[in-house]
């Protein structure tokens, strides 16, 4: 197993917790550490101890280093483990170089959350490339829906290949939420009596201009409405982390807060009104939790609570977004066709469902080896 980002780790865990319970299957859980902080923040909460660490982080890294970095240093660790199988999760470069580099070992690759699509090379950047080139090393497919299995089967993959297993986040939320969750001291100072916006930014094609648009339709609606609190656990990328404080720190109402645990983090999603974010993983989340969210993106990979109602792509217009949030903030029956819950992706049970799989595909090919 391979990962190196927050969202890898979340949504691996839940599959990491279940092969340990296979006797048969010895699990190296290798980290690339491509995120540092983040990435121990949630294998603390799972308690899983990696064996091994290539602790690649550098600040400000870039896309060509971490390739190089993760591809130079799998090739040490496969050469000794001899794995018969290499598991990785979504579309960071930690997934797309450490299949690469089982490709040149001749590992046969397992992708989790296989065939998502937006169709644009450049949005999002880079992920679109990095999961279409997994895909095209892999050998195991587990896509979380009926549509990556249709953009898998678009792109000539084998039909039996393909598992529609959902998406292993939904076991990672199942166990984390919790009604009348107390959040202790890490939220003091946010008043839930307010309507609660909740708001991540972090996308590289968002960068910039994008997120000043962003920010600005945060703060004309939080000067419209005075029962409205905004809460930005902040991306610790300093790209991120500069504009955020630059245009919104010191603000009234405005929580930029440090990167939440996973616990309080999904606990405070599910006490907010509204969630704007243009992140993967919580366009998955909140419709679990019937939390109407407004997708700061141009395109989606994950169009199935587009098509229920409950997302909405909003992009990066500073105007568009001020419409669509006044809107959930004035129209109790807009707000109550979105916030409708709804779960097209998943019940819980990817991870047992992945782990079957690679139970037999293991036993199949070590029976052929010997
Ligand atoms: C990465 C993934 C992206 C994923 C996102 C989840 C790539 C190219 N990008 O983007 O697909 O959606 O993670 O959050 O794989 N940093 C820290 N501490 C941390 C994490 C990050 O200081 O714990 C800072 C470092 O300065 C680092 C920078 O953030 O250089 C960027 O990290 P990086 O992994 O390159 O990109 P993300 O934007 O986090
Ligand atoms: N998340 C978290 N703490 C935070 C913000 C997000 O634990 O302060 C979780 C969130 O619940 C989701 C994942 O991190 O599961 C999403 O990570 P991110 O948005 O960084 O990446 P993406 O999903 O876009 O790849």
């Amino acid at each position: 197993m391979v990962f190196g980002t927050r969202p890898e780790a979340i949504k691996m865990a839940p599959v990491v917790k279940e092969l340990k319970k296979v006797k048969d299957i010895d699990t190296v859980v290798v980290v690339t550490a491509q995120h540092r902080e983040m990435l121990d923040q949630v294998l603390r909460l799972f308690a899983i101890k990696p064996d091994y660490d290539l602790n690649l982080m550098e600040e400000q890294q870039d896309l060509h280093s971490i390739t190089a970095g993760v591809l130079n240093g799998m090739k040490d660790i496969l050469q000794k483990e001899k794995p018969n199988m290499v598991i990785v999760h979504g579309d960071t470069t930690t997934t797309f170089a450490a299949s690469l580099a089982a490709f040149y070992e001749k590992v046969p690759v397992g992708h989790v959350e296989a065939g998502l699509r937006t169709r644009n090379k450049y949005s999002p950047f880079p992920e679109e490339m990095n999961r279409t080139l997994t895909g095209r090393l892999a050998d195991l497919h587990f896509a979380p829906t009926d549509t990556a299995r249709e953009n898998l089967l678009s792109e000539s993959t084998a039909r039996l290949k393909i598992w529609v297993t959902g998406n292993t986040v939904i076991d990672a939320l199942l166990e984390t939420v919790k009604p009348g969750y107390d959040f202790g001291a890490v939220l003091d100072g946010v008043n839930f009596d307010n309507r609660i916006l909740l708001v991540t930014t972090h996308r590289r094609e968002n960068w910039g201009s994008g997120m000043k648009r962003i920010y600005q339709a945060l703060i004309d609606l939080v000067e419209e409405f005075s029962d409205v609190e905004v809460v930005f656990p902040v991306h610790r990328n300093p790209t991120v982390k500069d504009i955020a404080e630059e245009m919104l720190g010191g603000r009234e109402r405005f929580h930029l807060i440090e990167p939440l645990d996973y616990e309080p983090f999904v606990n405070l999603m599910n006490a907010s009104y509204l969630v704007l974010t243009d992140s993967g993983g919580m366009q998955e989340e909140a419709p679990s939790l019937g939390k109407p969210v407004l997708v700061l993106r141009d395109t989606t990979e994950r169009p199935e609570a587009l098509q229920a109602g409950t997302v909405k792509l909003v992009g990066t217009n500073q105007k568009k977004i001020y419409e669509e949030a006044k809107l959930l903030l004035t129209d109790a029956r807009e707000y109550e066709k979105m916030a409708r819950a709804v779960n097209p992706y998943g019940d819980g049970k990817a991870a047992q469902r992945i782990v079957r799989v690679l139970i037999d595909f293991l036993y199949a090919r070590i029976g052929a080896q010997s």
